[in-house]
């Protein structure tokens, strides 16, 4: 008998069992799947079970909701800055590494849902902030809102590796590019229970995000000539801003990774920029686990429309907004970066 090891990002939660489970495609219940046998590895509350408990129903599925934008501003000329007032329970349901939200104007439909990380939370405005690079079609209509947008989530697959939701000990996050946005993230909600390290690239708008958005309390800043900034406490981690296509810059973030022995390295940025890292930092696979941004295109992120499916080496096809956490980034991102196709 075959266990079924993959991990849905949502078992277990307030959104569990969800649509999945009544279509019989739950990626973790066999039984819900119609096998004869329970052949899951789920620790938690049976599956099966709440889903007949709930009636044969999706247990909260998540709804959109017309929310206010608070303030919209340029970080970038192709970069906005969202903050969009939400209720405090769910500012609190968002306060996880990893997570994002689907947003569209409400002038436009469904087609224009763009999944986009978050870059902050406050409780006490409540509210979530993002950030948003213009690109296309999605992001040029999202562009538009400029009172309210339409919110739906939290989703919890932003990011791939296996365990990433149970990271601590030592963390290095390397971030560049919009990938600073949950690297900023992260590092504030980490460093609470973690040593973090944050480097991310040494350009104006990465400083600039930094400045606007890490709440420093804890942590020291350090530019790329060495001269420490803002320090408060040398407690938490520390912040360094690099040039990540410089050769001598890239040996000493070895040389520091070497010293401070991680036990995870998260790589958040482009699929390009994630590849490159993920073989710089070739030398340190068998001693950190990595963690890096869920790049596939994400769609409807229900585990439903299957634009996120990849095939593993084993054959195996999983979809990457429900299952980010089985995947090893050793199948995404070790070359060729093509691996990362359907
Ligand atoms: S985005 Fe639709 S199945 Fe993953």
């Amino acid at each position: 008998m075959s266990i079924n090891t993959y991990k849905c990002v949502d078992v277990g939660s307030e959104n569990c069992p969800c649509e999945l489970a009544v279509t019989g495609d739950c990626l973790t219940c066999s039984r819900l799947q119609g096998k004869e046998v329970c052949d899951c590895d789920w620790k938690g509350v049976c599956i099966l079970n709440e889903f007949m408990f709930n009636g044969r129903h999706a247990q909260n599925r998540r709804k959109e909701k017309e929310c206010p934008v608070l303030s919209k501003y340029r970080a970038d000329s192709d970069f906005i800055i969202l903050e969009i007032g939400v209720q405090k329970g769910f500012a609190i349901r968002c306060m996880y590494p990893g997570t994002y939200l689907f947003l569209r104007s409400p002038e436009y439909d469904h087609y224009y849902d763009v999944p986009v990380s978050i870059l902050d939370v406050s409780l006490s405005r409540p509210s979530v902030t993002v950030g948003i690079r213009i690109l296309s079609a999605k992001t040029k209509a999202l562009n538009e809102a400029e009172k309210a947008v339409f919110v739906r989530g939290p989703y919890r697959g932003g990011m791939a590796g296996k365990n990433f939701r149970n990271m601590g000990g030592r963390i290095v996050i390397l971030s560049s590019g919009a990938g600073v946005c949950p690297g900023i993230f992260a590092c504030n909600l980490l460093s609470a229970v973690s040593e973090v390290s944050l480097i991310a690239k040494d350009a104006p708008f990465e400083k600039e995000m930094v400045r606007k958005f890490f709440h420093p309390r804890d942590f020291i800043l350090t530019d790329s000539a060495g001269k420490e900034r803002n320090r408060k406490y040398s407690r938490g981690g520390n912040i360094v801003f690099r040039d990540f296509e410089s050769d001598r810059e890239m040996e000493k973030i070895r040389r520091s990774v070497r010293m401070e022995k991680p036990d995870f390295i998260v790589i958040l940025g482009s699929r390009k920029f994630v590849a490159e890292m993920y073989g710089a930092m070739r030398e340190f696979r068998t001693q950190a686990r990595f963690v890096t941004s869920n790049n596939v295109s994400i769609c409807c992120g229900e585990g439903i429309c299957g634009a996120c499916e990849i095939t593993l080496r084993s054959g195996e096809k999983i979809r990457m907004c429900k299952c980010s956490e089985s995947a090893d980034p050793e199948e995404l991102f070790a070359e060729p970066v093509q691996s990362l196709n359907r």
